[in-house]
C-alpha cells in the first residue's frame, strides 16, 4: 500500500482522535511552539468521560486549559519545565513539577520511567516519501512520540519542515487530524538597559568563530544584539529565536568554524515570529535533533570555543546559582542550563556563562546575596560555575577561593547593596 493510502485512512476529526485517550492514561503533550492546540481543546471537551489522566509536558506556548479547576479529577498536569501558563497552578499545588535535565527527558520515556500511553503532537505535512517533520519541536517531542503506545498527530499546514533527526513516517502514526493555523509567536520586546549592558559584557568575551548556546529568558536577545561586529559564529543550542536569523542574514552567523556539525545550526526547538518559522522551513543550514543528542554535555564539548549563556534568578557569594525557583516557590526548571554549563566547561576554549541583572523588583532586591533564599534549589553548583555577568561586569570564579569569589561577586553587585554584602560576608567568615 502506498503511503498516501495509509495516511488517508488515519485522518479523523479531533474529537474522534482524542476518543482513544482512556482514564488513567499517561499522555504527553507536544511542547513549545509545536503544542497541538486543537487536540488539547478536544481533549478538554472530553473531560467528563475521563478520570486521572496525567498530562506530561515541558513549557508549551499555547493555553493550558486542562489546569482549570473544573477539570480536577479528570486531568493533572505534570511539567518537566514550568511555563507561564501553568506556573500559578504549580505554585498553588494544583499541578505537578518533575525536576529533570533537558538532556535526560527522552530517557524518562525510553526507559519507561514515564511509560507514555499517548503522545499528542504537531507535525508538518508529509513529504513525497511520506515523512512528516516534527517542525519547531523535535527536542523532547520526537523521543516522546517514538516511546508512546499511540501517536495522535495534528498535521498542521503551517508547521515548517525542519531538517535533521526530525522526521517520522506516516505509517508510525495512529491517528491524524489535519489542521491549518499559525504557530504561536514569541513576544518581541526591547531589551532593558541592564540587559543591554550584560549583552555588551558578554559580547566582549565571545571570540570570533565561537559556537553559541543561549538559554531562555530576556538576556539571550540582548547578547545577540551586541554581536554585530563578530565573525563566523556558530549555533549549537536547545532553543533559538529571531535574533539568530538577523545575525545569519548579516553574515555573522555562518557556522563555518564549527568543529561539530560544521556549517549547520543545531537546535532542539525553536520559538519566534513568522520570520523565524519561514527561515527554518526546508533550510539545510538548520538541523533539529532530540535533546538527548543536542544537550548531551559530551556532544556540546565537541564544539571548540563553545559559549553557553544562561540566566539566573539568584547567586550566592560562593557562586551557587539558582535559576528555577524563588526560594521554595518553583518558577521554571533546570532545562538545559547544567547540560550546557558542563559541555562548555569541557570544550576547548569554552566559556560557561551565567548572566543576570544585579537586582530584581525595581532595585529593591539584590540578586547577588550572601546565602541563597531558604528553599532555593541549586541549578548550577559552585563547582560548575565559571563566569557570572551582571550589568556591572564579569566575575570569574572558577578555581578561586571563597574569599576571592566573594570579592569578585561584590564587585559586580549593584553599588547600593555592596556594603551590606561585604558586612554579611564578614559575618559568614567569607572575607
Ligand atoms: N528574588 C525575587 N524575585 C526575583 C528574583 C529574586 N532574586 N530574581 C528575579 N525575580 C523575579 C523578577 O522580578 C521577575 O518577576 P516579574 O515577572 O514579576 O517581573 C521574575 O522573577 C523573572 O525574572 P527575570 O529575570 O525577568 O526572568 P527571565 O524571564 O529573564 O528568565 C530565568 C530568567 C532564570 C527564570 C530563566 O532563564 C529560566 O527559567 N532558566 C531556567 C534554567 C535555564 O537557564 N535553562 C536553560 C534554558 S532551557
Amino acid at each position: 500500500m502506498n503511503w498516501e493510502t495509509i495516511y488517508r485512512r488515519k485522518v479523523v476529526d479531533a474529537e474522534t482522535a482524542v476518543s482513544h485517550v482512556e482514564s488513567g492514561n499517561l499522555v504527553y503533550i507536544g511542547g513549545g511552539a509545536g503544542a497541538p492546540a486543537a487536540l488539547v481543546d478536544a481533549l478538554c471537551s472530553r473531560a467528563a468521560d475521563l478520570r486521572d489522566v496525567e498530562l506530561i509536558h515541558i513549557l508549551t506556548f499555547i493555553g493550558a486549559p486542562y489546569i482549570d479547576s473544573k477539570y480536577e479529577g479528570s486531568f493533572r498536569s505534570n511539567s518537566l519545565f514550568i511555563g507561564h501558563n501553568v506556573r500559578k497552578a504549580v505554585q498553588a499545588g494544583k499541578a505537578d513539577f518533575t525536576p529533570i535535565f533537558l538532556s535526560e527527558i527522552p530517557g524518562l520515556f525510553q526507559k519507561k520511567i514515564l511509560p507514555l500511553d499517548v503522545a499528542l503532537i504537531s507535525l508538518s505535512p508529509p513529504d513525497e516519501h511520506g515523512f512528516c517533520s516534527f517542525g519547531v519541536e523535535v527536542g523532547t517531542t520526537k523521543p516522546a512520540a517514538e516511546s508512546a503506545r499511540l501517536i495522535i498527530a495534528e498535521v498542521n499546514q503551517q508547521m515548517p519542515r525542519t531538517l535533521g533527526d526530525s522526521f517520522i513516517h506516516v505509517s508510525r502514526l495512529s491517528h491524524v487530524v489535519e489542521t491549518d493555523y499559525p504557530l504561536p509567536a514569541a513576544p518581541q520586546g526591547d531589551s532593558s538597559p541592564a540587559n543591554m549592558l550584560i549583552g555588551q559584557h558578554i559580547a566582549e568575551m565571545i571570540p570570533d568563530g565561537a559556537t553559541l548556546q543561549m538559554g531562555i529568558g530576556s538576556i539571550p536577545d540582548a547578547v545577540l544584539q551586541n554581536l554585530h561586529s563578530h565573525k563566523d559564529l556558530g549555533i549549537h543550542t536547545e532553543l533559538f529565536s529571531d535574533g539568530v536569523v538577523s545575525l545569519f542574514e548579516a553574515g555573522i552567523i555562518n557556522c563555518s568554524r564549527k568543529t561539530f556539525h560544521q556549517g549547520k545550526m543545531v537546535a532542539g526547538f525553536l520559538f519566534g515570529s513568522d520570520r523565524l518559522y519561514h527561515f527554518v522551513d526546508n533550510n539545510p543550514i538548520v538541523e533539529l535533533h532530540p535533546t538527548e543528542y543536542v544537550n548531551d554535555p559530551f556532544n556540546i564539548a565537541r564544539n571548540n570555543d563553545m559559549v553557553a549563556i544562561n540566566a539566573a534568578l539568584q547567586v550566592d557569594l560562593t557562586g551557587q546559582v539558582c535559576a528555577d525557583s524563588i526560594g521554595p516557590v518553583f518558577y521554571s526548571g533546570v532545562g538545559g542550563q547544567l547540560d550546557f554549563i558542563r559541555g562548555a566547561a569541557r570544550s576547548k576554549g569554552g566559556l560557561p556563562i551565567i548572566a543576570l541583572p544585579s537586582t530584581a523588583k525595581n532595585d529593591t532586591i539584590s540578586r547577588i546575596s550572601p546565602l541563597l533564599t531558604e528553599g532555593s534549589g541549586v541549578t548550577t553548583t559552585r563547582n560548575d560555575v565559571h563566569y557570572i555577568v551582571t550589568e556591572y561586569g564579569i566575575a570569574s570564579l572558577y578555581g578561586k577561593t571563597i574569599r576571592r569569589r566573594t570579592r569578585e561577586l561584590i564587585n559586580i553587585a549593584h553599588p547600593k547593596f555592596r556594603d551590606e554584602l561585604e558586612h554579611a560576608a564578614r559575618k559568614l567568615g567569607y572575607l
